[in-house]
């Protein structure tokens, strides 16, 4: 299993792509993909070639040095020939031609070689035809959403990750991430999952905007070559969103061991492990991108706020998932990483609840645990009857906290409660 020197030192390519990232982000204020050339081609003309053999050590980059490098070598480039550098460019607000492509040299070896797009498809193409025709950045501040309205354009070009997110509430965010611009990472145990709906995200999209990925979220080497695999595919990553989770419902005195420690595994230590890589890879582009804000979001619940019964394994992860926002909140400030969580109240209309052979409308009806109940629908207008706004939770309403907690730049550690009233914070 790896720990995470092993995924970060000695994986120059990693590093050297997010920190090139990490320059556009903090140059334009707006997202940026940036992809790796394997370098058959050579090194294109208008390329800006940057030396990191003085920034190795013990043959790895280190990465506060390497971001400074990168910076300076920015700072030399001719900028439309502006003469004070980029933080006079970036105090202006007219447009500027970048490189399209940076190569990252130790002395004569060429290290690596980055494409840089507006988008994947964008960055691709350049690759692929290796047009290293200049781009146009215009250093004005990013567009700044005036009205609830636009909050969505929030996630607009943005790197998103949704685990779990083949089915269920996390379907529901990627398909909303996706319609709002974003380019998402559908990481899921369940890759055909993962890839029917990339492919059919696409489909609607009638653009690459998302991308399918096999990960257990509880396992750490699985999570580790997740991150590794989003770092070399699109340069970096501003929203993580923590979302795969398991339920087995039992009593304290009857559950299995093997049980708690499953649900305990998946929806505890995944969010760990899910923030700890995320958090890897954010510092890193945060290095040279120190303005941009980034985000870690778990998808909690209302049993992570107050006791669920018969349904402890559950809960007690949810309510530590909570202690595990603030702590990482409070370490992850200094890297401008915001960690929230949302707390959904019943999703009802999703398979956990409605799936029509193994759902829970149908064990709680079969387990009589509803009085009364006679079908199905019973059940759900129980369930429906407990919520002071008389519904369950949609991918809209979920949808609508994700954009504000990105939106509101100065909150951090919090937990947003989406459950029509049903669950209130004290
Ligand atoms: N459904 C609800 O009513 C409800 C309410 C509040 C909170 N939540 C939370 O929302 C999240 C999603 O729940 P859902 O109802 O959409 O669940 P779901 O069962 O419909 O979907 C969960 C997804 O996670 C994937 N997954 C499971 N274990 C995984 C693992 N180890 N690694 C990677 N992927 C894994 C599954 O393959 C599936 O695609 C969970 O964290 C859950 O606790 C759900």
């Amino acid at each position: 299993m790896p720990d995470c020197k092993n995924v970060w030192n000695g994986e120059d390519e990693i590093v050297f792509g997010v920190l090139v990232r990490g320059l556009y982000l903090d140059i334009s204020g707006c997202p940026w993909v940036v992809v790796p050339d394997p370098g058959k081609g050579g090194v294109p003309r208008q390329a800006l070639t940057v030396d990191i053999a003085s920034v190795l050590v013990d043959g790895a980059p280190d990465e506060e040095a390497a971001a400074k490098l990168l910076r300076e070598a920015f700072d030399a480039w001719e900028f439309d020939k502006a003469p004070a550098g980029l933080d006079a460019i970036m105090q202006s607000d007219r447009m500027v031609a970048a490189p399209a492509c940076v190569a990252i040299k130790n002395r004569e070896a060429l290290a690596g070689l980055y494409w840089v797009g507006r988008d994947l498809e964008s960055a691709r193409l350049r690759l692929e035809k290796q047009d290293d025709s200049l781009l146009e950045i215009s250093p004005a501040e990013p567009a700044r959403v005036v009205n609830a309205a636009e909050r969505a354009d929030v996630v607009r070009g943005r790197i998103a990750l949704v685990t779990g997110g083949a089915q269920g509430i996390g379907e529901e965010i990627v398909r909303s991430l996706a319609a709002s611009g974003a380019l998402v990472f559908i990481a899921d145990l369940n890759l055909e999952g993962a890839s029917k709906l990339a492919d059919s995200v696409n489909a609607s999209e009638n653009r690459l905007a998302a991308l399918p990925a096999a990960v257990n979220v509880s396992d750490e080497g699985s999570v580790a070559a997740l991150f590794r695999a989003i770092a070399l595919s699109a340069g970096g990553l501003d929203l993580c969103i923590s979302n795969a989770g398991v339920l087995k419902a039992g009593s304290v005195l009857e559950q299995p061991l093997k049980d708690f420690q499953f649900t305990t595994d998946v929806n505890y230590t995944g969010f760990f492990l899910a923030a700890k890589y995320a958090g890897l890879l954010m510092r890193c582009q945060f290095r040279t991108a120190p303005r941009w804000k980034t985000d870690i979001i778990q998808i909690n619940s209302k049993s992570g706020l107050e006791g669920s019964k018969k349904n402890g394994a559950y809960a007690g992860g949810k309510f530590g998932g909570i202690g595990l926002v603030e702590s990482f909140a409070l370490e992850l400030v200094e890297y401008n990483i915001k960690v929230n969580a949302i707390c959904p109240g019943n999703f009802l209309d999703g398979p956990l609840w409605s799936d029509p052979r193994k759902g829970l409308f149908v064990q709680y009806l079969e387990a009589g645990k509803v009085p009364g109940a006679k079908t199905v629908e019973d059940v759900r207008a129980f369930y429906e009857a407990k919520v002071p706004m008389r519904r369950g939770c949609t991918g809209a309403d979920l949808s609508r906290a994700i954009y504000y907690i990105v939106e509101q730049e100065y909150e951090t550690g919090q937990a947003v409660p989406v459950t029509g009233g049903q669950t209130m914070l004290h």
